[in-house]
């Protein structure tokens, strides 16, 4: 055999031996690569005599084209092969239970459930949403809003005070949502119809109350808003947040700094089982504060009270949510407990909305 069939015969083998497409590679380098054994045969043509080259020089062009047809005919078969073997290793078995994504697995708190539901509510009546900071001055919290120096009615509030700063201010951490009212009232000319939600804090714990627990608060001031329209708002949202065709109100005289006449505002209700029904039964339920925009909180606002009027009202949320969705211990609500959570959590992409239906 000559020395030209020995290689033929050696790269021939390798080509057939070759088992993946980097291994059929591996030997096209060897071959037919700058320093591949044929390669370097066919750089001897150049140093050959005329006659040489037509006899040696055609044989080991011959091997070339034989040697890298063999190798593309390979090379097809084995890229072929992976194309398949990849085809069958990835099969789907679509009978295969849906595993929920995600999106679907977490749950949204009852807390920003209601949130949302009340915020559909007010939003479909023409309410924006307003927010201020939790940590407030004293200032917004009580003196804006009608609270004397020294009246007992800042420490009803059981306030969480922080230490004086260097100018002797003592911040606090907001006790209600009502600060917001005046802080809107100095960004925005009237008419104004805001809600705000929010975190609110006092000093207390127990079953029904907890240190930090949430409130939402309703503001509108315009030139001739009234008791009556304040009634008539209180009432469509009771009846779309408790999601029943009617309810009875009832407005109890009451005492608030920042409003004049105020009410405390009880819901007819059945509390006969674990679940309380809103608008039936024989019992009463106080479920917020409100009444007409006291005089020098319009002016703490920069409003002046011969020419603008209006209603506020604040709302407790948590024992709301603890009512509408059955929960019976307020703590609950912050101990991150994931099994709580799976329970009384709501369905991330089931957002309350007045067309599709609150709670669902
Ligand atoms: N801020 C009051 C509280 O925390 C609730 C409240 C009562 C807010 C009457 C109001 C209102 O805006 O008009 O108990």
């Amino acid at each position: 055999m000559t020395e030209l069939q020995t290689l033929k015969s050696a790269l021939l083998a390798e080509i057939a031996a070759a088992g993946d497409e980097a291994a059929i590679e591996a030997v096209r380098v060897s071959a037919l690569g700058k320093k591949g054994s044929v390669s370097e045969l066919l750089k001897t043509l150049g140093s050959m005599t005329p006659e040489e080259r037509q006899t040696r020089g055609a044989e080991i062009n011959a091997l070339k084209n034989e040697i890298t047809e063999a190798i593309t005919q390979r090379k097809t078969v084995l890229k072929d092969a992976a194309i398949d073997a990849r085809l069958k290793a990835e099969t789907l078995d679509v009978s295969l239970p849906v595993r929920s994504s995600p999106a679907e697995r977490g749950r949204i708190h009852p807390i920003s459930q209601i949130i949302d539901e009340i915020t559909a509510v007010f939003s479909d009546m023409g309410f924006s949403i307003a927010e201020g900071p939790d940590v407030e001055t004293d200032y917004y919290n009580f003196t804006a809003l009608n609270f004397p120096e020294g009246h007992p009615a800042r420490e009803m509030h059981d306030t969480f005070f922080f230490q004086a700063d260097e100018k002797g201010e003592r911040k606090v951490l907001r006790t209600h949502t009502s600060p917001v009212q005046v802080r809107t009232m100095e960004a925005q000319d009237p008419p104004i119809r805001i809600v705000i939600p929010g975190k609110t804090y006092r000093q207390d714990s127990d079953a029904t109350h907890s240190p930090m627990f949430h409130q939402v608060e309703g503001l509108v001031i315009d030139k001739k808003s009234n008791v009556a329209n304040m009634r008539w708002v209180l009432e469509e949202f009771c009846k779309t947040f408790f999601e029943v065709p009617s309810v009875t109100m009832r407005f109890r005289p009451s005492f608030f700094p920042f409003t004049e006449p105020s009410f405390e505002v009880d819901i007819q209700c059945d509390r006969s089982g674990p679940i309380v029904k809103f608008g039936e039964g024989t019992d009463w339920m106080e479920i917020l504060g409100c009444g007409m925009v006291h005089p020098n909180v319009l002016r703490s606002g920069g409003l002046d009270p011969d020419e603008y009027q209006g209603f506020a009202w604040g709302m407790g949320l948590d024992r709301i949510a603890m009512l509408k969705y059955g929960m019976p211990d307020l703590r609950d609500f912050f101990n991150a407990d994931v099994r709580w959570m799976n329970h009384y959590g709501f369905r991330p992409l089931d957002m309350p909305t007045l067309f599709g239906g609150l709670s669902q």
